[in-house]
């Protein structure tokens, strides 16, 4: 902890030293010139401390003052803007519903909505529309609707879309968006998002393409009742694929052509359920990416840490956060979480947030339990056949995690207590830590022979997974960039669920649903096990077996599991975390986790 007395001193070694106390050359920040004449507070100082710790490129973001005033922050980045006010986001369109009049509505760009149902081409003719208001809306544009579909070939197809200037009308552009068959227009899907919310991402590429500040929404035919009934919650689907397809990672470049998005109606007097707590998850989802796409010279434990304590200073004192420090999990015993975390420069953060409904109305008790190697080398089991340099992306169930935890926080559910735990530590290689061949204890005493020390995430998981069970919960789900083997198995859009409990495979999946995410139940083989057997130790970390990779995995977290105790379930999210074609961050996981925590399954 700082005080003032000894602020001065421990300002000047903060301000060359990212707050580590140990000088490294790689680190970028330069001494900020700071006028020693007056002891900062003690305010100042730990806001600056807490600044300078969780930005260690922060020498861009920090201007000196004169005389009598410490460094001042001039924050530029979201999350970590500042620890005392909780995460701040970048401008995002703000999305509403309206009942207005689409054909006058003023703006930049009115996307209609068109089911494939609707169209009709007949063999060298020409398209007609089947549904009348479809009609209304091709003689309200003197035909250019009928020209726009002509032109393009437009048949209503998911994922197409045209635009064209609409030089007559109010709105500067007109265009169509495909919605698919009108039967498959639910608002939740058996596999992956809806067809509304993919419109909502059309939308948001259109408006960047077109430079557009305000875009307007609108299913264009009279017909617009849903398969489902649920035509109310559909501003909350296109909600959060706009905000999804908004965003980009741009954050490290100098010259990024930001979209200009700023105002998004959902017009044709569609209800609003659900609308503000999809903005909420889609900023949780928007918070993950932002902090997995980080690199690992940034993104240390430390900042994860900060960035958990952010989102617990905007949740109105719903969420607490704990941050237990390397001595604290020595004395608990975290031996495997310690093992890994040992061999880096880094030091590790325990992290522990706690969400309470206000009132302490909770029914439910629920702990989720990320991944979170904010780099993962391999350590002596060297990653030397490439991917190495993905490995920023193994704190993806810590991100999801984090995710989640800012989504629940904005919602506030009054009916259940959430625990977010992660065990943030690196794993790299040392003169200390974690040899091929050593043995390591557990928090409940198990020891492990560490036949690979790439299998580390288990480990971390180990510990975290008992720490979970202390905190008197029912059902816990952990989540992690776990396995080469799962995304031999499911590739890159799928993640694996293993768990021994129905219930919790029922109510998981019904959450992914919900979600929009890909999830697929693998099985338990519990005489795969027979493999990760030890002769000297209570288990091996891994297999001598390549094949079944995935499972071998979740065998070894179930050892940590007390089945009388708790339901458990295990989500490896190596594939799906990150978009190797787009080239970044998904964001995957925080909103299954989220509604999965919440009790809101489909
Ligand atoms: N973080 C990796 C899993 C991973 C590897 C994800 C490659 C995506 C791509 C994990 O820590 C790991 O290295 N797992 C090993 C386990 C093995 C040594 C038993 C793996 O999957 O190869
Ligand atoms: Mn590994
Ligand atoms: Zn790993």
């Amino acid at each position: 902890m700082l005080n003032a007395s000894n602020g001065l001193q421990r300002l000047t070694r903060v301000a060359c030293t990212c707050g580590r106390f140990r000088a490294r050359p790689d680190h970028q920040i330069r001494k900020i010139p700071v006028c020693l004449s007056r002891a900062p507070s003690f305010a100042e100082l730990s806001k600056l401390d807490r600044a300078l710790r969780a930005a260690p490129l922060c020498t861009r973001k920090f201007s000196s003052t004169r005389c009598g005033q410490t460094a001042r922050a001039a924050m530029i980045d979201f999350p970590l803007a500042s620890s005392a006010e909780g995460i701040q986001f970048p401008e995002l369109p703000e999305i509403t519903t309206s009942s207005a009049d689409a054909t006058s509505w003023k703006g930049d760009l009115l996307l209609i909505g068109v089911f494939e149902d609707d169209l009709h081409t007949p063999d060298g003719a020409a398209t007609e529309f089947l549904d009348p208001g479809l009609l209304e809306w091709s003689k309200a544009t003197e035909g250019l609707l009928a020209e726009i579909v002509a032109e393009n070939e437009f048949k209503g197809k998911l994922g197409s879309k045209a635009t064209v200037r609409w030089s007559s009308g109010a709105a500067k552009y007109i265009g169509v968006v495909g919605l698919g068959e009108r039967s498959k227009a639910t608002l939740v899907t058996n596999w992956g998002p809806s067809c509304f919310q993919a419109a909502g991402g059309q939308i948001a590429a259109e408006a960047k393409v077109l430079k557009a500040v305000s875009a307007a929404f609108i299913i264009g035919g009279n017909d617009t009742s849903l398969p489902d009934g649920s035509k109310d919650g559909m501003a909350a689907k296109v909600a959060a694929g706009v905000l999804l397809g908004a965003y980009e990672a741009t954050r490290f470049k100098k010259d990024a052509k930001l979209s200009k998005l700023r105002k998004v109606e959902m017009l044709g007097g569609s209800g609003s359920t659900g609308l503000s707590e999809a903005v909420s998850l889609a900023k949780g989802t928007l918070l993950c990416r932002y902090v997995l796409e980080m690199p690992a010279n940034i993104a240390t434990p430390t900042l994860l840490a900060n960035t958990a304590e952010s989102i617990a200073a905007g949740s109105e004192g719903s969420i607490s956060a704990k941050i237990l420090e390397e001595d604290e999990c020595r004395k608990m015993g975290m031996g495997l979480y310690l093992g890994v975390s040992e061999c880096s420069a880094e030091p590790p953060k325990f992290i522990h947030l706690t969400y309470k409904p206000k009132g302490g109305s909770a029914k439910r008790k629920v702990a989720l339990v990320g991944k979170g190697l904010t780099f993962d080398s391999g350590g002596y089991n060297l990653k030397v056949n490439g991917g190495i340099e993905m490995m920023k992306f193994d704190k993806g169930g810590a991100c999801a995690v984090l995710g989640a935890a800012y989504g629940i926080s904005q919602i506030q559910p009054t009916d259940v207590e959430v625990h977010f735990i992660i065990a943030a530590c690196e794993n790299m290689i040392d003169g200390r830590g974690m040899r091929p061949g050593d043995i390591l204890t557990a928090m409940n005493g198990l020891t492990v022979e560490i036949t690979n020390t790439d299998a580390e995430g288990r480990l971390t998981l180990g510990d975290a997974l008992l720490y979970a069970q202390q905190q008197d919960i029912t059902e816990v789900v952990d989540i992690a960039t776990l396995t080469g083997a799962c995304m031999v198995a499911l590739g890159q859009k799928v993640a694996g669920v293993f768990t021994p409990s129905e219930t919790v495979a029922t109510s998981l999946k019904s959450a992914s649903q919900a979600a929009g995410e890909k999830v697929w139940r693998m099985p338990m083989e519990e005489s795969y096990w027979e493999d990760m057997k030890s002769p000297i130790a209570d288990m091996r970390n891994a297999g001598t077996i390549r094949y079944g990779g995935a499972i071998t995995a979740a065998l070894f977290l179930k050892q940590y599991i007390d089945p009388k105790k708790v339901q458990w379930a295990h989500v490896d999210i190596a594939g799906p975390a990150w978009d190797t074609k787009e080239g970044g961050a998904v964001g995957f996981g925080a909103r299954t986790l989220a509604l999965w925590a919440m009790g809101k399954h489909a």
